[in-house]
């Protein structure tokens, strides 16, 4: 048994020396002194010891015992200050490898111009509201007075999703006027800012998506005087306090009254020149009173309500407010142009 025993401890002994990980530790720990261990084995058999032996083996017994659990511990120790000292080095952080740079994007010059309209809007009392891109032609021009047979709801200018032309593409930011007079409690001002869809072909100045800004007011007693000195004082405060315009008569199906602002050229102050093409005005947006029926549709009395509305053009708008001579500049997002802003 005395041979056995230091067998056994010899055998563990160098087993543990070659052990690699904490997992094969584990497995020469209940190898040799599991319940089934080698160990244990060699306990069962003390029963046929005589009463000398006993006390000798047993004593033996336990010093094996003790040593291989020494030499599991420090063999685990040892293991896991290596563990520790490899994933230091793997992990180390060299501090003189110079930093990676941070690119910081900045605001679309389109979207600057939006921020101070807005901001210009929103000091005059007026809501921002934002409505679908995908849009019912019910909402896009049936209620604003262009019914079936309108030039603009041809296909060949419209984005239809279906056969019966019901869903669309909006190809203005004017059915926000509809929707807000649906779910907004009068009186109401608002703009809506937004994309839009017509079928253009791409050049310098068109776009089959660009962008709108819808105006609304509603109210008692409100009148084109009100259009006016509104509009007016916009104008000044996007292009400067003496700024001049002017109000040309136009037709729009949903306002009556219709009318198309210019202001007058800020690059040659009326003369004529390239920016303005010779016109000494640069047209800035078409407005007008909204039409009785509109209102009337939206189940508001024009005997008791009035209201006013406007759209312009924000890529237009954007272009003059930064020089920028050519719309597609605007969607290309190439960063050499975007950065200039
Ligand atoms: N929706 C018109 C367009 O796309 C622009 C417009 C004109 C909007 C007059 C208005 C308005 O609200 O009153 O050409």
């Amino acid at each position: 048994m005395k041979e056995q025993l230091s067998t056994i401890r010899a055998a563990a002994l160098a087993a543990v020396e070659q052990a690699q990980s904490a997992t094969q530790l584990d497995e020469l720990r209940v190898q040799y002194l599991g319940k089934k261990g080698a160990l244990t084995a060699v306990l069962k058999q003390m029963g046929r010891l005589s009463p000398e032996e006993r006390p000798v083996i047993g004593q033996l017994a336990n010093d094996v015992r003790a040593s291989l659990e020494a030499a599991l511990d420090t063999a685990s120790q040892k293991l896991a200050a290596e563990a520790m000292e490899e994933r230091l080095r793997a992990e180390a952080v060299d501090v003189t490898i110079p930093g990676r740079k941070v690119t910081v994007g900045r605001r679309h010059p389109m979207y600057i111009a939006l921020d101070e309209l807005k901001d210009i809007f929103i000091g005059m009392g007026f809501t921002v509201i934002d409505g679908p891109e995908v849009e019912l032609a019910a909402l896009n021009f049936d209620r604003l007075n262009a019914e079936e047979g309108h030039p603009s709801r041809d296909w060949s200018d419209t984005f239809y999703f279906d056969r019966d032309s019901r869903v669309m593409l909006r190809s203005q930011t004017s059915p926000m006027q509809i929707r807000a007079m649906d779910t907004m409690p009068l009186p109401i001002r608002m703009i809506a800012p937004g994309r839009v869809y017509r079928k253009d072909e791409v050049d310098a100045t068109h776009s089959p998506m660009f962008h709108q800004v819808e105006g609304m007011v509603i109210d008692k007693g409100v009148t084109m005087a009100d259009l006016k000195g509104t509009l007016n004082t916009v104008a000044q405060r996007m292009y400067g306090a003496d700024t001049k315009t002017r109000f040309r008569p136009h037709h729009f199906p949903f306002t009556e009254p219709s009318c198309e602002l210019d202001v007058q050229c800020h690059k040659c102050g009326g003369a004529g020149c390239a920016t303005c093409k010779g016109e000494g005005w640069i047209e800035l947006l078409g407005a007008g009173m909204i039409h009785p029926h509109v209102l009337e549709m939206s189940g508001i009395d024009p005997e008791v309500y009035s209201g006013w509305a406007f759209g312009f053009g924000l890529e237009r708008t954007a272009m003059r407010r930064f020089k920028i001579d050519d719309l597609r500049l605007i969607f290309e997002n190439d960063v050499r142009f975007l950065e200039q802003f």
